[in-house]
């Protein structure tokens, strides 16, 4: 930093607070021309039949929006389509002998598996036909509980291919956190597998879904990857209704199978994510509009192009790797890769090193692992040639203008746009972001809503507000990608996403508008910059986490009386998990306690919402109504200024709690 250009460069960077697209990158931009604006307004509805008509349909739809009925929308209706052969199929004929996926594992080095279409669409189908043969039927909910492993894309699209829609649950959730989900599904069918690698270590896998299995309340078939092939122990095939993969699948060696064909509105899967309360949420997403959705941003936002080698850094395990490590680059024909373990082993540069190893193009990633790339320093990636990079994307939580500024300086060298999209598990697909080839990005702001999205910024009465000013994002108008409702719970789905700014009595849909509990803020050339959930979830390293959840988990310790949990600021996680528990009276506030807490809440949910810290305390700051005063909890994690606690029932007790919080 000595070097006095280099200084200046940080210095012009720090005030900057725009920057134009790129011009080399404009020059090839998928999208080019920011008349689509206007375009996709004026044509609004139809403009969709834009994406749709991206896909291969086996029977075209005659109505491109069915809103009779809202909330309950629906898309491209009387079409018929399949996705797997979306992703696979209709690419064989030109691309077939081109990679599809790169995998990249651990041990580094050792374990990189390439799949080309043809390969993929072999495996894809000879999995379809084993699956089908234990007795999967279209409409039948196929569980998947596994980490970055090639066959998970296989499972899903084998799923895809027969009509059963999957339900994937992230690898890092608890054996409860699986059981949860197969439970509230009824999913007689899992796909695990044996282990995985991290940071050079092998991890048992197998167990923790053996024992959620042991909570599952009805009889299941299992199917388990023998991922670590190391035959030394978490061996599997321990009963009649757990099989082999490679068994099934060699079994059905060189087997086809008919890809079948789908209404646009049936399930292509579910995806369990954290609400208020403490049931998880089986957010449905359906074939047409998900897949055109996630086909026709990939292309616009990410600019995705079949000689792409897209590499998206997140998990599968999440909608970010289902939208945009899946579906959306598969349906276009291009390079996907995946990879298993951690950005900092063997070290801080593997990210890098498969950027370089792998001439990446585009690299989607979270805040929070781009914070950590701050912390760690510029060496790693000066290491590396990135010059093959032309896209650079994040997703998941609000990104500062330095982290933002240093991804753009450091990774994409000043040449490679940053889109940073804001969108949801709901949403099926990106929303609110700049296309990268047309438009300026501001730091900080997510940037405009798409073409034809029409997400606003808007007070407690649903009025827009002035630009500046904060308030709730809400999304006006229905779009292809959204969730259609919560699985098996219409009635929680009107409550929770649409009750607050509609007019639930109303079927005009002019009447009904769609909250997705985000703050947000618009200046004045209509940027959004999104400030964080305004619910009782919390946003962990961009993981979604209930507090509720983590709270049901601390008051089941024996000892606990009360728990209230809340974020507070975390320098690389941007949000962390902060407690505080009451004990019951017999009850020693002790070390003993606190690891036990710590462990009622990893066996609840998983590693991810382990608290950063627990403060045990007398009492917790109520309102005279005795709720529970969140906000000031808030503070005290973050060492802030109280401000007015007069309103409180007990306000004597804050300041034991932030002696005892500080210590
Ligand atoms: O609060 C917003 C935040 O992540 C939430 C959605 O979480 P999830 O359903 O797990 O999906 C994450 C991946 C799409 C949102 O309600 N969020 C997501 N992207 C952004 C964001 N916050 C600010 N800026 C973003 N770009």
């Amino acid at each position: 930093m000595s070097d006095p250009e280099e200084v200046e460069l940080e210095a012009r960077l720090e005030e900057q607070e725009s920057f134009d697209p790129p011009a080399a990158f404009a020059e090839q931009a998928n999208v080019d021309d920011a008349s689509i604006y206007d375009e996709f307004e004026a044509a609004w509805p139809d403009c969709w039949e834009a994406a749709a008509g991206m896909l291969d349909w086996d029977e075209a739809y005659d109505t491109v929006l069915d809103d009779s009925t809202p909330p309950f929308y629906e898309w491209f209706t009387g079409g018929s389509l399949n996705a797997s052969a979306n992703c696979l199929d209709r690419h064989l004929d030109e691309r077939g002998d081109e990679v599809a996926v790169e995998w990249v594992g651990e041990p580094v080095d050792e374990d990189n598996r390439s799949f080309t279409y043809g390969e993929l669409h072999r495996e894809v189908n000879e999995t379809a036909a084993a699956l089908r043969d234990l007795g999967v039927g279209e409409d039948d909910v196929v569980t998947m509980y596994m980490p970055m492993v090639p066959e998970l894309p296989v499972a899903m699209l084998a799923c895809a291919r027969i009509g059963a829609p999957h339900s994937v649950v992230f690898a890092g959730f608890s054996a409860d956190a699986l059981a949860t989900r197969m439970n509230a599904a009824d999913s007689e069918y899992l796909v695990t597998c044996d282990g995985y690698y991290r940071r050079g270590d092998p991890l048992d896998h197998l167990s923790k879904a053996h024992d959620g299995l042991a909570n599952v309340d009805h009889g299941t078939e299992t199917v388990v990857v023998d991922r670590l092939r190391d035959g030394d122990g978490f061996g599997h095939g321990s009963g009649d209704d757990e099989h082999d993969y490679d068994d099934l699948v060699a079994a059905h060696e060189g087997a086809t199978v008919e890809p079948v064909s789908r209404d646009a509105e049936d399930m292509l899967f579910l995806m369990y994510t954290s609400g208020t309360t403490g049931e998880p949420k089986g957010v449905k997403h359906t074939t047409g509009g998900y897949l055109s959705w996630v086909s026709w941003t990939s292309r616009a936002v990410l600019d995705v192009t079949p000689e792409d080698t897209y590499f998206c850094s997140a998990d599968i395990g999440w909608i970010t790797g289902h939208s945009y490590i899946v579906y959306g680059p598969l349906s276009l024909g291009t390079t996907t890769m995946m990879y298993e373990g951690t950005p900092d082993h063997p070290d801080n540069d593997r990210l890098w090193q498969i950027v370089e190893d792998y001439e990446a193009t585009q690299l989607y990633t979270a805040p929070t692992a781009i914070r950590a790339f701050m912390k760690w320093g510029t060496e790693y990636p000066e290491r590396h040639d990135l010059s093959s990079l032309r896209l650079l994307g994040t997703v998941g939580e609000p990104i500062n203008p330095r982290a933002w500024k240093w991804y753009y300086k450091h990774i994409g060298d000043e040449a490679c746009p940053v889109v940073d999209t804001w969108w949801q598990t709901e949403t099926g697909g990106m929303m609110v972001t700049t296309l990268p080839g047309v438009k300026t990005m501001k730091p900080g702001s997510a940037g405009p809503p798409l073409p034809g999205v029409d997400a606003t910024v808007v007070d407690t009465n649903g009025d827009e507000v002035e630009a500046g000013r904060a308030g709730y994002l809400t999304v006006g108008r229905p779009w292809p990608g959204m969730l259609r409702t919560l699985y098996r719970n219409d009635e929680r789905f009107v409550d929770e996403y649409w009750a607050e700014f509609s007019d639930t009595d109303s079927d005009d849909p002019a009447d009904w508008v769609y909250s997705p509990e985000d703050g947000a803020k618009v200046d004045e050339d209509g940027y959004i910059t999104v400030l964080g959930r305004v619910d009782d979830v919390l946003n962990v390293s961009g993981h979604r986490l209930g507090t509720m959840e983590i709270e049901s988990a601390i008051v089941g310790v024996e000892g606990v009386a009360e728990a209230a949990v809340v974020g507070g600021d975390h320098e690389v996680k941007g949000e962390a998990v902060y407690a505080y528990a009451i004990t019951e009276d017999d009850q020693a506030e002790s070390e003993e306690l606190r690891e036990r807490v710590v462990e009622a809440v990893e066996a609840a949910i998983g590693p991810i919402a382990r608290p950063e810290r627990v403060v045990f305390t007398p009492d917790l700051p109520k309102t005279r109504s005795g709720k529970i005063m969140r906000r000031l909890l808030e503070n005290i994690a973050d060492g802030d200024a109280l401000g007015d606690t007069s309103t409180l029932r007990n306000p004597e007790v804050v300041d034991d709690i932030q002696a005892r919080a500080s210590d």
